[in-house]
């Protein structure tokens, strides 16, 4: 009749006092006492057992429940909360009150996961962060402490210990700005700069200014056929050189000797589309959703030490989302990777 889940003050006191009437009148009856006197006696004991069993335990939950609601919403009760807690919630069954704090309980445990994928990033950017310094830190003083030992009197050693000493150098401050670059950016503090330019002009741009590791690798650069046509977008041309030339300084590191690298540009609705595509190594399937993460790099990447940190990638990936765009990858090892990225086309 009364199932437990709906469980109310108003229904324990009914059944209370109900009980204690039916109780009452076998009693009186059996008592010899007339059926009048039964009835109204029973009937003012129903009513009295009926409101301070009512008013007990109404008082009892609503102080219980009070304790928790105000543990749950960790504030001071505000006067909104306190019209809530004295007049709103005494009327709500029991399995009500369950069910909110059911969902409360719901909210803070996706709360907690939410913060424990932040720690676990965090230990691991860190992580990543220190043997990222380490490497050239360590190399640096490896290489200083030869040369104080003795080796600076051998020129030849000395030439070429002070030049290793100085591209680890180099790749710690390399490292330090990309690090910086990243923070400006992930705290969106950097300030966009938009403007209409031809995107086969900076493409040429980065082609020269990479010219010597392209030359060194014997590499091949041009802009896809029938994609000649100039192009003009609508963005920050500074910040598109960047992405540019992180992509085109990848296709060139992980790339053939005497490879291809080709740009392609291409109108798409209302956007403008650009893809790099070198025939190099590629990238293995199980690697694609991982290669624009901070610090990823592929084993080849690792192993052969021609990677520089992985940042470059997650750098890209920043600046094109910063103009709400999107870039992407395919790639097939053996073959060659393209990376494609888009951009507003041009603004009247
Ligand atoms: N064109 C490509 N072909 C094959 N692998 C690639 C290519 N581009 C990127 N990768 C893989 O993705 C990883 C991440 O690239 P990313 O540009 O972020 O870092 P990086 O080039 O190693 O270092 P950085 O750009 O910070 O100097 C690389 O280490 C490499 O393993
Ligand atoms: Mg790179």
């Amino acid at each position: 009749m009364f199932e437990s889940g709906h469980t109310s003050p108003l229904s324990i006191a009914t059944i209370t006092s109900l009980i204690s009437g039916v109780f009452f009148s076998l009693f009186s009856l059996a008592m010899g006492l007339s059926w009048e006197l039964t009835l109204i006696g029973g009937s003012i004991l129903l009513l009295l057992i009926f409101f301070l069993v009512k008013y007990l335990v109404e008082k009892f939950i609503h102080s219980k429940i009070k304790l928790i609601y105000k543990f749950i919403h960790q504030t001071k009760v505000s006067k909104r909360e306190e019209f809530f807690l004295k007049n709103v919630l005494p009327q709500q069954s029991i399995a009500e009150v369950g069910e909110e704090v059911l969902q409360w309980a719901d909210q803070r445990k996706t709360e907690m996961e939410v913060l424990e994928r932040n720690e676990a990033f965090r230990k691991e950017f860190l992580q990543n962060l220190s043997h990222e310094f380490k490497t050239p830190a360590f190399a640096i003083q490896g290489y200083l402490e030869t040369l104080i030992a003795g080796a600076s009197e051998r020129p030849e050693i000395r030439t070429r210990f002070l030049e290793n000493a100085f591209k680890n150098t180099e790749r710690l401050i390399n490292l330090i700005s990309d690090l910086d670059e990243i923070t400006k950016l992930e705290s969106g503090k950097l300030a966009l700069h938009y403007q209409n330019f031809i995107i086969h002009d900076l493409i040429f741009d980065v082609f020269e200014a990479l010219q010597l590791k392209i030359e060194s690798k014997h590499i091949r650069c041009n802009i896809k056929k029938g994609c000649e046509q100039p192009i003009s977008v609508y963005a920050d041309k500074e910040k598109i050189r960047q992405v540019l030339i992180n992509l085109v300084e990848n296709a060139i590191k992980y790339g053939n000797q005497e490879g291809k690298i080709e740009a392609g540009i291409y109108r798409t609705d209302g956007n403008v589309l650009i893809e790099i595509t070198d025939d190099g190594i590629g990238i293995a399937e199980e690697h694609l959703p991982r290669i624009f993460e901070r610090f990823f790099r592929t084993d080849y990447g690792r192993s052969r030490n021609i990677g520089g940190s992985g940042l470059g990638l997650a750098i890209c990936k920043h600046i094109v989302e910063a103009h709400g765009q999107f870039i992407q990858v395919r790639s097939k090892p053996g073959v060659g990777t393209t990376f494609g990225f888009t951009l507003n086309k041009n603004k009247e």
